[in-house]
């Protein structure tokens, strides 16, 4: 039987999502990607034998059709994001995020797999822990983060699909588990020493910033390493670059 590892990846043509799903296949992880257009995916990797691209618009997949693409995967992992133009931020789907996250979830629940898949979902550090279990942020920084989401949909998108997870999916689920990484400003740059938080590290006016190499070289380990899943499950890690860190990967 084979060991190796199934990933579904969404987002896979983002910014970060590429680097993602470059970084599973150096890892050998196979990856099933759903893309909007395969001319996204870049060219030297394309043809790669572990990756199967799927051509499709993943809010209207047929709940059968979903179920069929995670048959079988160890993983789910969402770069989803909102595209930074006036159409992109304020057109529709403008609940992508949640609405991709909550129909994964519940195509896993209805698979009933043998044992819990790893759902793990690219955030950003303007996503809050509930119940005042982040840093508590200062007046005029909750004032506007209150301001962004109700103005500017992929803020409040971003807050909803992460509460999905954890007041819907829990931390008992029989077969969904997750992670949320926060990052905070992403960047470009190679993998380099990175620090992983519990709660946030940088004033909302202040920020430090992330490479999103690193994001990927994070969200690989999730897969790929159970220590990191066991240290982080459940749990919606800042990820920053080293210089604002203590504890540092790779
Ligand atoms: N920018 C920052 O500094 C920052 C910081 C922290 C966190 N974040 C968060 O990180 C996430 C990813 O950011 P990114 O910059 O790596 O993403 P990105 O480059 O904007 O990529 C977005 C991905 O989502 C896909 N997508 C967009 N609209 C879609 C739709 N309607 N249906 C299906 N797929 C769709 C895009 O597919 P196509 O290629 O087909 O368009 C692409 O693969 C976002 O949620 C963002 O909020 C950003």
């Amino acid at each position: 039987m084979s060991t190796r590892q199934t990933v579904l990846l969404v987002g896979g043509t983002g910014r970060t999502g590429r680097r993602v799903l470059r970084q599973l296949l150096e890892r050998g992880v196979g990856v099933r990607a759903i893309v909007r257009a395969g001319g996204g995916i870049p060219p030297d990797i394309a043809g790669d034998p572990n990756l199967a691209v799927i051509e499709a618009s993943l809010l209207s997949l047929r709940d059968e059709e979903l179920q069929q693409h995670l048959r079988g995967c160890d993983a789910v992992i969402s770069c989803l994001g909102h595209l930074v133009s006036l159409k992109g931020v304020f057109g529709p789907p403008r609940d992508l995020v949640t609405r991709a996250t909550m129909r994964l979830c519940r195509g896993i629940d209805a698979l009933q797999p043998s044992a819990p898949v790893r759902f793990i979902l690219m955030s950003s550090v303007s996503v809050n822990r509930p119940g005042g279990l982040d840093t508590r942020r200062g007046p005029f920084e909750r004032a506007f983060l209150r301001m962004l989401r109700g103005a500017v949909p992929p803020a409040r998108d971003n807050q909803r699909a992460a509460d999905f997870l954890l007041e819907e999916i829990g931390s008992a689920n029989a077969f969904v588990q997750w992670v949320v990484v926060r990052p905070d400003s992403l960047v470009e740059g190679a993998v380099s020493e990175y620090g992983l938080h519990e709660g946030l590290v940088n004033a909302l006016f202040a920020p430090g910033s992330t490479n999103m190499a690193n994001v990927a070289h994070f969200m690989c380990e999730l897969v790929t390493n159970p220590k990191t899943w066991a240290d982080w499950k459940g749990r919606l890690p800042v990820i920053t670059n080293a210089e604002a860190s203590s504890s540092t990967n790779p």
